[in-house]
């Protein structure tokens, strides 16, 4: 009886720092994602991804929470991030697929917020 107390403690234990771990990770990567966004994007886009830096408005950008930018496939967002188009330049090659993909996740939460 003792011996399945002991085991039983122990699979609730290794449950719940398996969640710990998981919801630390998920949250890290989003902190990630918004890193990379803050470094590389706000520049020409805006923290809030409304285009309205001097940058942006030089550039003429539209606000990438516009339904016009939302309509875009996930496939298209990624091509574009990924290999770039007229002056917007292309972060596959110093980000990473990876790093793309979260991009793109991470602009429909831009659009999420406004
Ligand atoms: C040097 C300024 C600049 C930086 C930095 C930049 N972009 Fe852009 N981005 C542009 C321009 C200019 C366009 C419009 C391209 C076109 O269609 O001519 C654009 C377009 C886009 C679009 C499509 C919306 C549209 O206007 O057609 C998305 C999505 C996007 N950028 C995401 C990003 C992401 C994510 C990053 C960071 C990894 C980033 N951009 C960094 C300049 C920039």
């Amino acid at each position: 009886m003792l011996k399945y107390v002991k085991w039983v403690t122990v699979a609730l234990a290794i449950i719940t720092m398996a969640a710990i771990l998981q919801s630390t990770t998920a949250s890290g990567t989003v902190m990630q994602v918004q890193n990379t966004y803050s470094a590389k994007c706000a520049l020409c886009h805006a923290a809030d991804g409304s285009g309205n830096t001097p940058k942006g408005k030089e550039l003429k950008m539209k606000d990438l929470r516009s339904p016009e930018v939302q309509k875009m496939s996930d496939t298209e967002m990624y091509k574009l991030i990924a290999k770039g188009k007229k002056k917007m330049p292309g972060y596959e090659a110093s980000l990473g697929k990876q790093a793309c993909n979260e991009l793109v996740v991470y602009v429909r939460e831009l659009a999420k917020k406004k």
